[in-house]
Order: structure tokens, then C-alpha cells, then sequence
């Protein structure tokens, strides 16, 4: 089974590539800021606090919430390309890294944000657990994850659990609301949530993901699955199925969790 400590020198390599592999790159493309950035941002006014950014990567969130007014924002990957590249992007005098393995972090915040990190936890609520004890009074877990209740979600976990054919290289788990909701219960802990991301959920950025996507998950599978088979089923999805995409709730393809202190 692969743990945490096997990721590190999967992500350094991905970012030394500069990224071109990494799933954030991707949504970066257009020059948006990721659905998923901007629902963390607007989620509290983040003047004055102390923020930890956990599984940073190259420190785009770090930038946003220290150009809030932060009064210190730590960036933390064990990563060394991803921290190298960091610093080369974003200096600031409230902002620092800190190139180690989050568990080794001992300060406390008001606000420790993890985007897309948690699922590459060995034990996730372990990791929740250990993150509540470095809160300051008043303070606030936030996460986000993949979500996996949607038909992107639902095609990607079937080749999953019938073939064990990996959905990516780097998560070890696939989290849903309904683990928070439990995890919030054991943690005492006040959740919100909410998705986002619902054309990568089911509509035309879920068939241009799986452009890029499925001929590597055949590939990682050992499967040779000719290319007009991978065609055919996109067609069928842009055709029957994105035409009917829902809007329900836990639909997006990224989970937002704001955990607060009860
Ligand atoms: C999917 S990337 C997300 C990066 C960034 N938060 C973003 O949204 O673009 C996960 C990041 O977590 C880092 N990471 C995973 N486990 C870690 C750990 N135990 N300590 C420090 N960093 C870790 C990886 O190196 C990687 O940069």
C-alpha cells in the first residue's frame, strides 16, 4: 500500500516537470483563479490572522491570503521544487515556507487551510485531529478534496473499485461529504460545506479531463484500450450526458469543509 512519505518524491518530480502534470496547472490554464481558491477565499476576511497553508504547493493560495492583509500566512510542502518555486513567485514580509512534512509543524493558527492534501493523509482524521490542537481559540479547519458524488465521480470510482485502476498516482483517499460530516461529529466540530466545480463534475471540462485522463488511468491499468474506444465513450458523454447535468448540492467535482471550533 502507498503512504504519505512515498508521495514526496512524486510531487517533487511532478513540480520540477513545472507542473505541466499537476491537476492545479490545469485549471490554472485559462489564468482563472480555481473555483476551488476562490470559494477558500471568500469563506472569511482573512486580515490579522494567522494562517497556516498545508500541502502549499507553489504557493498560489499563500500569495491571495497574504495580499488579504494577513498577519502571517506559513506555506508548508515537503516538496523542495514546489517551495523553491514558491519563493520564487511570492515574497512578502508576512508570508513564509517552510520545506518539512506538515506533521512536524508545532506553532498554533487562527485558520489552517489544506487544499487538495488531505486524501494524500495516511489517516485523515488523524491528521484533523492532529490540525484541531494547533487552532487558537475561535479558530478554523478548511479543506478541500476531490468529490467524488458526481458522474465524473461515479465513472472514475467504478474503474476504481471493479478494476483497481488508479484514479491518479497521489490520492490514497477518496473522500466524499458524508466522511466530514462523520469526521466533523468525532471532532466536535461545526462543518459547512459546500462543491464547486460542476462542469468538472459532469459537464464539458469532465469530457476534456478525461481527454487527458483516461488513456493515462488505461495506461497506469496495463489495459491497451484503443484510442476510438476512449473516443467513443467521450462522445457519448458530450452527447447524452452532459445534457443533463444535475445541480444538486454535492454535485462538483472539489469539496470546500469549514470546520470551526465549537
Ligand atoms: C495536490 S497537491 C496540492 C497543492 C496546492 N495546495 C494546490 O491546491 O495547488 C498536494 C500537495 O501536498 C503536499 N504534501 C502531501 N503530503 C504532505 C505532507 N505530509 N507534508 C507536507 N506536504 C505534503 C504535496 O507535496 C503536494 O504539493
Amino acid at each position: 500500500m502507498k503512504k504519505n512519505t512515498d508521495l514526496k518524491a512524486f510531487y517533487d518530480g511532478v513540480y520540477k516537470k513545472g507542473e505541466k502534470e499537476h491537476y492545479t496547472y490545469f485549471r490554472l490554464q485559462k489564468g482563472d483563479m480555481p473555483d476551488e481558491f476562490s470559494a477558500v477565499f471568500a469563506l472569511m476576511s482573512w486580515e490579522d490572522k494567522d494562517v497556516m497553508d498545508a500541502g502549499c504547493g507553489t504557493g498560489d493560495m499563500c500569495a491571495l491570503i497574504s495580499d488579504a492583509g494577513a498577519k502571517s500566512v506559513l506555506g508548508v510542502d515537503f516538496a523542495e521544487s514546489a517551495i523553491e518555486e514558491a519563493q520564487k513567485k511570492y515574497e512578502a514580509p508576512n508570508l513564509k515556507y517552510a520545506c518539512i512534512n506538515v506533521d512536524e509543524i508545532e506553532q498554533t493558527f487562527d485558520v489552517i487551510i489544506s487544499n487538495g492534501t488531505l486524501e494524500h493523509m495516511d489517516d485523515p482524521l488523524g491528521t484533523l485531529k492532529a490540525w484541531k490542537e494547533k487552532l487558537n481559540p475561535g479558530g478554523s479547519l478548511i479543506m478541500t478534496s476531490p468529490n467524488w458524488l458526481n458522474p465524473r465521480g461515479y465513472i472514475l470510482q467504478t474503474l476504481w473499485h471493479l478494476f483497481r485502476a488508479p484514479i491518479t498516482l497521489a490520492d490514497l483517499h477518496y473522500l466524499t461529504p458524508l466522511n466530514f460530516e462523520e469526521w466533523a461529529k468525532e471532532l466536535s466540530m461545526n462543518l459547512e460545506w459546500s462543491t464547486v466545480d460542476r462542469e468538472w463534475g459532469g459537464g464539458m471540462k469532465m469530457v476534456e479531463d478525461f481527454k487527458r485522463r483516461l488513456p493515462n488511468v488505461a495506461r497506469d491499468a496495463g489495459w491497451k484500450i484503443p484510442q476510438e474506444r476512449i473516443d467513443e465513450l467521450l462522445s457519448w458523454l458530450e452527447n447524452y450526458s452532459v445534457p443533463f447535468m444535475g445541480d444538486a448540492k454535492q454535485e462538483g467535482a472539489v469539496g470546500v469543509y469549514h470546520f470551526k471550533l465549537a
